[in-house]
This record gives C-alpha cells, sequence and structure tokens, in this order.
C-alpha cells in the first residue's frame, strides 16, 4: 500500500494501491451547476481557460464536492493550435471551430512560444498547487499529435477524422511535419506544467481509434512517444499517463512503444484484455461514462467488475472517456463511495 499522500503517483511507479485512487476525465464540467454559473460569466470558453481566477476556481469545484484523488487542470487540448495562431473558437452547441490547415499552412508553421502564450495557463497550474490539498494529485495535460492534427486539418470535429486521414494519406510528408511540431510544443508545454507544479501529466489521443494498424503505430503510438521522450530529457522523473481512446489491440504494444507509465482505457477494452496489459504497468479507466446517467444496480455491477478484475493491481479508478453533460452528479457520489470501500476490512 503506498502513503496517503501519494497514491496516484504510487500506482503511476506500478504498486498496487487499495482502495484504487479515483478521479474522472472531465470531471469540471456542465454536469456540475456551480461549473454552469461559473461559464456564463465568462465571454468565450477559451476565456475560462485564460482567466487563471476562473480556471482555478472551475478546477477545485469537483474537488471540493466530490474529493476525488486527483484534480485535473481546467484548460482544453486545443490550446496548442491557438498558440499556432490557428484562432480557436467555440461556438455554443457545436463545438470547436479553427481555421483549416492545408500544405501550405504547414509549411508555414513555426514553433510557438508556449510558455509566453500559454502563460495564464501555467499561472493556474501554479496557483492550483498552492491551494490543492497536499493529497490530491495536480494533473497536467495535452492532446497527442493525431487527435490535435485532426481538429487542425479539418477544422472542426468529424465522426470519423475523414479530412485528416485523407490528408496523411495524400501528403505524408507534410503531414509528419505537422505532427513532429505538435510533438515539440506539446512536449514544452508539458514540462513548463510539470515546472508549474503538475504533479503528473496526460496524453488525450481521443481519436486514436480511427486509425487503421500501420497508421496506429506512426500517427499515434510514435509522434507519443517523441512528447514522452522529450518531455523525459528534461524531467527525467516526470509520470505520465497516455490515454489512446478506442485503440484496441493496439493497446498490447502501446505502453512499451510510447513508454507512458500508466494506459488509459476506453470502456470498450475488455477486462481480461486490461488484466494483461496491467501485468506490465498501471492501467486507467474504464467506466463507460453513460453509467454516470443511467445508475442503478447496472451502475453498481459494472463497478465491481471493474474492482473484481483489477482491483487487485495498480489501477487508478476513471471513466473510459468523459463524462458526459447529462450525468447526474448524484451517481458521481455512489462511484465513489463503492470505489473507496473496495477492500475495507482486508
Ligand atoms: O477533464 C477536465 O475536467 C479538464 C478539462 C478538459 C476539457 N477538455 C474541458 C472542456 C480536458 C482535459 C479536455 C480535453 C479535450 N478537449 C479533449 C480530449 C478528451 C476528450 O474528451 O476526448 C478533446 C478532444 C477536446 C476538444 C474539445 N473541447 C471538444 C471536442 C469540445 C466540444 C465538445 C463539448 O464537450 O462541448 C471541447 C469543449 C470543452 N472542453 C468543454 C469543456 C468543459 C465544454 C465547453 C463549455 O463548457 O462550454
Amino acid at each position: 500500500m503506498g502513503t496517503a499522500e501519494r497514491k496516484i503517483i504510487d500506482v503511476l511507479e506500478g504498486k498496487t494501491v487499495t482502495p484504487p485512487p479515483i478521479w474522472l476525465m472531465r470531471q469540471a464540467g456542465r454536469y456540475l451547476p456551480e461549473y454552469r454559473q461559473v461559464r456564463a460569466t465568462a465571454k468565450g470558453f477559451l476565456d475560462l481557460c485564460y482567466t487563471p481566477d476562473l480556471a482555478v476556481e472551475v478546477t477545485l469545484q469537483p474537488i471540493r464536492r466530490f474529493g476525488f484523488d486527483a484534480a485535473i487542470l481546467f484548460s482544453d487540448i486545443l490550446v496548442i493550435p491557438d498558440a499556432m495562431n490557428r484562432n480557436v473558437r467555440f461556438k455554443e452547441g457545436e463545438g470547436p471551430l479553427l481555421n483549416p490547415i492545408n500544405v501550405d499552412g504547414i509549411e508555414k508553421l513555426v514553433m510557438p512560444d508556449v510558455k509566453t502564450y500559454l502563460a495564464p495557463v501555467l499561472e493556474t497550474v501554479g496557483r492550483l498547487r498552492r491551494e490543492l490539498p497536499q493529497e490530491t494529485t495536480l494533473l497536467g495535460f495535452c492532446g497527442a499529435p493525431w487527435t490535435i492534427a485532426t481538429y487542425m486539418i479539418a477544422g472542426h470535429g468529424t465522426p470519423d477524422q475523414a479530412p485528416a486521414r485523407l490528408f496523411a494519406a495524400r501528403h505524408p510528408k507534410t503531414f509528419e511535419k505537422l505532427l513532429c511540431l505538435v510533438a515539440e510544443a506539446s512536449a514544452a508545454y508539458l514540462v513548463a506544467q510539470i515546472d508549474a507544479g503538475a504533479d503528473a501529466v496526460q496524453i488525450f489521443d481521443s481519436w486514436a481509434g480511427v486509425l487503421g494498424e500501420g497508421d496506429f503505430e506512426n500517427y499515434a503510438a510514435k509522434p507519443v512517444k517523441r512528447i514522452i521522450d522529450m518531455v523525459r530529457a528534461e524531467r527525467p522523473d516526470a509520470k505520465i499517463i497516455a490515454f489512446a481512446k478506442g485503440a484496441g489491440y493496439n493497446l498490447k504494444t502501446y505502453r512499451q512503444t510510447t513508454g507512458a507509465d500508466a494506459i488509459g482505457l476506453d470502456w470498450t477494452v475488455p477486462l481480461d484484455f486490461a488484466a494483461e496489459l496491467q501485468k506490465d504497468g498501471a492501467v486507467q479507466g474504464n467506466l463507460d461514462p453513460l453509467k454516470m446517467i443511467s445508475g442503478g444496480d447496472d451502475l453498481e455491477a459494472a463497478i465491481d467488475r471493474i474492482l473484481d478484475k483489477l482491483g487487485n493491481g495498480p489501477l487508478i479508478f476513471n471513466l473510459g472517456h468523459g463524462i458526459t453533460p447529462e450525468a447526474d452528479p448524484a451517481n458521481v457520489e455512489k462511484l465513489i463511495a463503492r470505489v473507496r470501500s473496495h477492500g475495507a476490512g482486508r
């Protein structure tokens, strides 16, 4: 068992902590009335991310309400393309919009000065580390190059990232250049977050699941390895979680290829396969986020299945993707209570 102060760090080092620590992807967000209240005072969503007073407040809201073992910095993965002058904005009910980039645009892209452009986010990280209880792990994050590239090329969300997949097939060299630049900017950003006070960081590859086998290796796994190598070259002890949503069987080699301390599992990953992946190190996940809407006995059974299969190894309990706006906060409370009762009396 780990010491109370570093439960998540202990798990990231491969230790088994009972009961497992828990946090939820997107734990600050629209399912919380107190978030919606703060959100209404900000002009746009990115203004919320770039205003430390507000970003600190919404990061702390789920910690105060639920006492999660980790706080995740309130920001967005698209601040990196924003720092690259892609004019990121969020339209109510429409998701993100960016100026779509083409071959010419990529050739002209330059490495952004993330420390200057994202100074307000780094200030938020520093303030959070000072305000959070010592036992709460502070997580920083960034998007993986593939996922960031999909938004940069299409200029908006799509169901299958066809624009980026077509672009990669037609212009492989230019596409590699884009991935490398995003990886370099992301590594600098993660190092800056760690220096500002983040205890660990997560890399979100939300669109890894649309890639075929060879493309997964080249566009998802290798660019994430690049980020991790660059971060560790500067901060050798950096603790890193890599979440490749929809990666399925590709996860078998993902930890080894990338060098991540923990791999995030979406809710479609079978628990027997998850237990196999756990033999090589920590896993994080993987409750279906919709169970936070439906609740009931089915929720309890699903939690117990994860605890039974993965609770006796290095596990960070989480959802298999972000919590949705329709989630019932009462179900989040039930989830935490049930996970925390795991192994009681042993
Ligand atoms: O987890 C957290 O609580 C920290 C904050 C966080 C947000 N986005 C806040 C957010 C994190 C870690 C992210 C990551 C993110 N952003 C990802 C990767 C994880 C995932 O969900 O797949 C992606 C793909 C994005 C890009 C993005 N941001 C989209 C597609 C959208 C629109 C969809 C939506 O949910 O509205 C966003 C907006 C966004 N990011 C919101 C929040 C709370 C909602 C905007 C609002 O409150 O007005």
